[in-house]
């Protein structure tokens, strides 16, 4: 196995997108950042150096990071942020994952221009357990806005509203021919007639799930967030925020040009989205050239699914199976029942109206189990589990929502006003864990992809409505279930998570919709260390970004 090492520099650089420079937070002057390549087995040695001039972290998303949580990156989570100015080197080895992940920033909205691939390939001597292609190209779906993407949450968190819908969707990076001053820059994806490429497909899009597709072409999906699937061929394939997709696509057809598409699976009733199309191209090299003097030669047509197309969406998710009998656990020793939703803070009498833009003078919030999550400022969660630090968190996350009613209808007022706190749900290590993911309807029915650091989980059932032990047990795969990062929550409905937590450290499960998880639509898990080396968390790296010694508020 090898060590890969990188520099990543955090600076401001100016990117032209949409007929205006901006002065983007890039990595490296890159946007997207760059693609990192390694082997199942292989450690990555990663130096961050911050030159922007906000704080940041980056986290390594879907890496399990065995017994190295120091090296996860969600801010005040695992650790510090990276003051401007200083530096923090994450490494970590990658153990039993093949296939796409990406990185990107843990901090604020950052993330919106702060990112990239992180393509794992098979164990050195092994291969795919598919024909190798012939060719593999990361395709990263962004969301770009016309303005600093961190004055637009900004604004938000003071007014209490919704943030600005984007103005763009990219293709790595690049709006495409469909957006204005866009298409000299179109991304193009080269083939040969009767090759096959490999498109491994990142849903980095802050808060947006996606439709993706191939005029005229078919995909075999073959892997989702860096495990493999059962082949299966379908036209269309839905990402939400977080999730990654590797599908095969075969150069059999007339050689033209044709528009690669990514399109808003919006399901959410009533919340406003950008509903844009962006494109890229899929090129044929023996695709006919444009007569001289005469304009390029159109690429064919893509046509996405509409942006309700729920069915679609559902056929697509519930399609995916492991590729083998898995390992589901049966026996579960802990089992929690959380709710996932918006909710409405009414503001206290005499705030001015403008700090409180949600309807009738509240401001917008998220909670699960009714408790939003209130990420702490002064250490990390993982300093404050390990030191024995108080008063940092409490360990009385529920299992259960306080009240049991009709999620998905007429949802309980209960429920409406979380409290706001920084409680966390311990479990010990190896614990069997079962986690039924309930959404709901509270101001609206909203999609949530909900992700799990530092472990893979498999989905095992998931539906609409209300979930119903009796009634959906019936329904649950254990058999071969898919195994991912990242659960799409249907909306209105939800969906049924199993793993082993086999890995210790403090872990966050949050909506990768990033106007949620500023919400506080998050928790944490705290997996205690086991017995003896292999199941206890490495010491801390002592770059990790703390302030001195002997300050009491070390992150400061
Ligand atoms: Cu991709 Cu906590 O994030």
């Amino acid at each position: 196995a090898e060590t890969h090492v990188h520099n990543f520099v955090v600076q401001a650089t100016k990117v032209k997108r949409l007929c205006k420079t901006h002065n983007s937070i890039t990595v490296n002057g890159q946007y997207p950042g760059p693609t990192l390549e390694v082997n199942n087995g292989d450690t990555l040695v990663v130096k961050v150096v911050n030159r922007a001039q906000y704080n940041v972290t980056i986290h390594w998303h879907g890496i399990r990071q065995m017994r190295t949580a120091w090296a996860d990156g969600p801010e005040f989570v695992t650790q510090c942020p990276i003051r401007p100015g200083g530096s923090y080197t994450y490494k970590f080895t990658i153990e039993n994952q093949e296939g796409t992940l990406w990185w990107h920033a843990h901090s604020s909205w950052l993330r919106a221009t702060v990112y990239g691939a992180l393509i794992i390939h098979p164990k050195e001597g092994s291969s795919y357990p598919f024909p190798k292609p012939k060719r593999e190209t990361p395709l990263l779906l962004g969301e770009w806005w016309d303005a600093n993407p961190m004055d637009v949450i900004r604004e938000a968190t003071r007014t209490g509203g919704s943030p600005n819908i984007s103005d763009a969707y990219t293709i790595n990076g690049q709006p495409g021919d469909l957006y204005n001053c866009s298409s000299n820059d179109t991304v193009i994806v080269p083939i040969d007639s009767g090759d096959t490429n490999l498109l491994r497909v990142i849903n980095a899009a802050l808060n947006q799930q996606l439709f993706f597709t191939v005029a005229n072409h078919q995909f075999t999906v073959v892997g989702a967030d860096a495990s493999y699937l059962k082949p299966f061929t379908t036209s269309v394939i839905m990402l939400g925020p977080g999730q990654t997709t590797d599908v095969i696509i075969t150069a059999d057809q007339p050689p033209a040009r044709y528009y690669i598409g990514a399109s808003p699976y919006a399901s959410a009733q009533g919340a406003p989205f950008d509903n844009t199309t962006t494109t890229a191209i899929l090129e044929y090299k023996t695709a006919p050239c444009p007569a001289k003097g005469g304009g390029p030669i159109k690429p064919v047509n893509v046509t996405l699914p509409a942006f309700n197309d729920t069915a679609t969406a559902t056929r697509f998710t519930t399609s995916l199976r492991s590729p083998s009998k898995a390992e589901v656990p049966t026996e579960i020793d802990e089992s929690l029942f959380v709710t996932v939703g918006l909710g409405l803070i009414p503001c206290p009498p005499g705030v001015r109206s403008r700090n409180c833009q949600a309807p009738n003078n509240t401001r917008f919030t998220a909670s699960m189990n009714n408790v939003s999550f209130v990420l702490p400022s002064n250490f990390s969660l993982l300093q404050a589990h390990q030191q024995g630090i108080p008063g940092v968190f409490t360990t009385d996350f529920p299992a259960n929502p306080p009240v049991k009613f009709d999620y998905t209808g007429n949802v309980s007022r209960a429920l409406w006003n979380p409290v706001q706190a920084t409680k966390v749900y311990k479990v010990k290590y190896g614990s069997k864990v079962e986690v039924v993911l309930q959404g709901t309807s509270i101001f609206v029915a909203e999609n949530h992809p909900i992700h799990l650091h530092g472990y893979d989980f498999y989905i095992v059932a998931e539906g609409f409505g209300n979930f119903d032990r009796k009634r959906d047990t019936a329904k649950f795969n254990l058999v071969d279930p898919p195994m991912r990062n990242t659960a799409s929550l249907p909306v209105g409905g939800w969906a049924v998570i199993r793993f082993v937590a086999d890995n210790p450290g403090v872990w966050i499960m949050h909506c990768h919709l990033d106007v949620h998880i500023g919400w506080g639509l998050a928790m944490i898990f705290i997996v205690e260390n086991g017995v003896g080396e292999l199941q206890a968390l490495n010491p801390p790296p002592t770059d990790l970004p703390v302030q001195a010694t002997k300050v009491k508020r070390l992150c400061k």
